[in-house]
């Protein structure tokens, strides 16, 4: 499932140079596109509303395929009308009216990106007719009374724009069509809601300063495919219920304050493909189930408190396109089946499943990124000795190769000419 479509950048950048383009020949050839306009299939009121908003109408909006869907239309007769609306890169002298929105309100879907023009209240005819709404750092500042005036949006998605308001049930609690929501990058306060609508799919709310502990009830999202609650100041304990969340694909609950253990029952989730748990203080062992799960590409789960020996081995980590078990400091590997080239960045375990070496330091800042390369080959233990004669020795068996080849061609050139003589 991914965020809504608007979030590509390429088409706005195109979309804007088009702009610039149509702008420009706007300002110099203002009476020759006059006529034009009359010739377009849009209902002129809306190309009245489009021109008021700066964007050009110079050719037909609803021509299929409009440029990078800036604008989409309907087919009704005689005129066509506006469904879809993508604003970017606005001038910064736009201004949004009242009456060029009320004339705009057959639009499903509404995105802006990079407009910081102020938000005014939009007409509730246009309010009530938006399924699709999308505001990535555009608006200034949106309080939450605002935004839930969209009372039939299946998606939301409001990204580096700070949101005010009391707390998210403000914005979400008549939202009931609602599939998908992001809301990020956006100081958002309070708490996560007690009640969400059954049918989300995507819930992405990271970057934010919400607080408190995750609620029972959002494991009743039965069709929940993506979570991400990162970086946020939620604490309390991943609840033993999070298994119910069987359709999960993506989560991350990365960078807060989660304690306690992992619950057993995440390995009920069939589909995990993305699990990033690191910068937590999550404590306990790592889950062997975490190896059964035949989807998982990610594993994150560096800088926590777990302990104990890594329960994978060399098959399964391979298989994974990043995993980091990093900054565990009580955690380690067992040398006997992993191998220190996997620069874990946590220490082998001696006989008794405890930290051989003194383990990395939890502190350096670089340790959650690099994950890897924070763990000194250098720091002598047996098996990255072992390692280190590999070098050498391919040398050695280089030049062997390379001497034996010259031996070779040497005698085969005095067989040569023994037997051409
Ligand atoms: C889920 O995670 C996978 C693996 O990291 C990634 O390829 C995919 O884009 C993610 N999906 C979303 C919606 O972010
Ligand atoms: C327009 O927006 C795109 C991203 O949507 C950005 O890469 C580009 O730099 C912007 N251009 C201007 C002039 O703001
Ligand atoms: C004005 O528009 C007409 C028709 O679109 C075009 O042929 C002409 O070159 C334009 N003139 C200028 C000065 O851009
Ligand atoms: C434009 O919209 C059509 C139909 O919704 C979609 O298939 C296409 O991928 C979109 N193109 C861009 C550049 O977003
Ligand atoms: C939107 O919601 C309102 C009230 O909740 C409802 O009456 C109306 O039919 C809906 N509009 C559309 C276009 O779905
Ligand atoms: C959130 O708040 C911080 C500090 O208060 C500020 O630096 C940052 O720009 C704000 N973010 C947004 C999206 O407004
Ligand atoms: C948020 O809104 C409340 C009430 O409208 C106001 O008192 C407060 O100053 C606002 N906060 C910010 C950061 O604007
Ligand atoms: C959730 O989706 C199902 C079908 O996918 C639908 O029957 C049901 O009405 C939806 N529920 C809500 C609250 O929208
Ligand atoms: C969660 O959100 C953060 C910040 O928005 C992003 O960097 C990270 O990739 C996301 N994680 C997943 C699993 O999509
Ligand atoms: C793990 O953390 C929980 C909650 O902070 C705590 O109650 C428990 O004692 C810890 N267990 C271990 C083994 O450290
Ligand atoms: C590695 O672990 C996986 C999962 O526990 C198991 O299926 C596999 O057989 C193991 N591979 C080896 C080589 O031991
Ligand atoms: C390491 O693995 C070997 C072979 O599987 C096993 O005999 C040994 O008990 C393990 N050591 C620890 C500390 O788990």
């Amino acid at each position: 499932m991914k965020p809504p479509p608007s979030l590509n950048s390429a088409p706005f950048f195109f979309f804007l140079s088009y702009l610039a383009v149509s702008a420009a020949a706007i300002t110099t050839n203002a009476t020759a596109e006059t006529p034009s306009s009359s010739s377009s299939t849009l209902d002129p009121k809306q190309i009245q509303a489009l021109e008021s908003l700066n964007i050009p109408t110079a050719r037909d909006p609803c021509t299929q395929p409009s440029p990078h869907n800036a604008t989409v239309c309907d087919s009704s007769k005689p005129f066509r009308h506006l469904v879809s609306l993508h604003l970017s890169n606005c001038s910064a002298d736009l201004s949004l009216s009242f009456t060029a929105l009320k004339s705009l309100s057959s639009l499903h879907s509404l995105s802006f990106t990079n407009c910081h023009t102020s938000p005014i209240r939009f007409p509730s005819d246009l309010s009530l007719s938006l399924t699709s709404f999308s505001c990535i750092s555009s608006l200034r500042r949106l309080t939450g009374v605002w935004l839930s005036r969209f009372v039939n949006l299946t998606d939301l998605t409001v990204s580096f724009t700070p949101v005010n308001t009391t707390g998210l049930y403000v914005i979400l609690g008549n939202m009931h069509q609602l599939k998908t929501v992001t809301i990020s990058h956006a100081n958002l306060t309070g708490s996560l809601p007690r009640h969400l609508h059954q049918n989300l799919t995507h819930v992405d709310l990271s970057d934010n300063k919400l607080k408190g502990n995750i609620p029972t009830s959002l494991t009743l999202l039965e069709d929940l495919e993506y979570l991400n609650l990162s970086s946020n100041g939620l604490n309390g304990v991943i609840p033993t219920e999070f298994g119910d969340l069987i359709s999960l694909k993506n989560l991350s609950l990365a960078s807060n304050s989660f304690s306690g253990s992992i619950p057993d029952s995440i390995s009920a989730i069939p589909g995990l493909v993305h699990v990033d748990l690191s910068n937590n203080q999550l404590n306990g062992t790592v889950p062997r189930f975490f190896s059964e799960l035949k989807g998982l590409k990610v594993l994150k789960l560096e800088n926590n408190e777990l302990h104990g020996v890594l329960p994978f081995n060399a098959s399964f980590i391979k298989r994974l396109d990043v995993f980091k078990v990093g900054g565990n400091s009580n955690l380690c590997y067992n040398h006997s089946v992993l191998s220190s080239k996997l620069k874990l960045g946590i220490a082998a375990c001696d006989k008794h499943g405890m930290p051989m070496s003194p383990p990395p330091s939890k502190d350096s800042s670089g340790d959650g990124d690099s994950g890897s390369s924070d763990y000194d080959d250098d720091s002598a233990d047996d098996t990255s000795e072992k390692e280190q004669h590999h070098g050498p020795n391919k040398v050695v068996l280089g030049v062997a190769i390379g001497l034996s080849s010259i031996v070779f061609l040497i005698v085969f050139l005095i067989l040569l000419s023994k037997w051409c003589g």
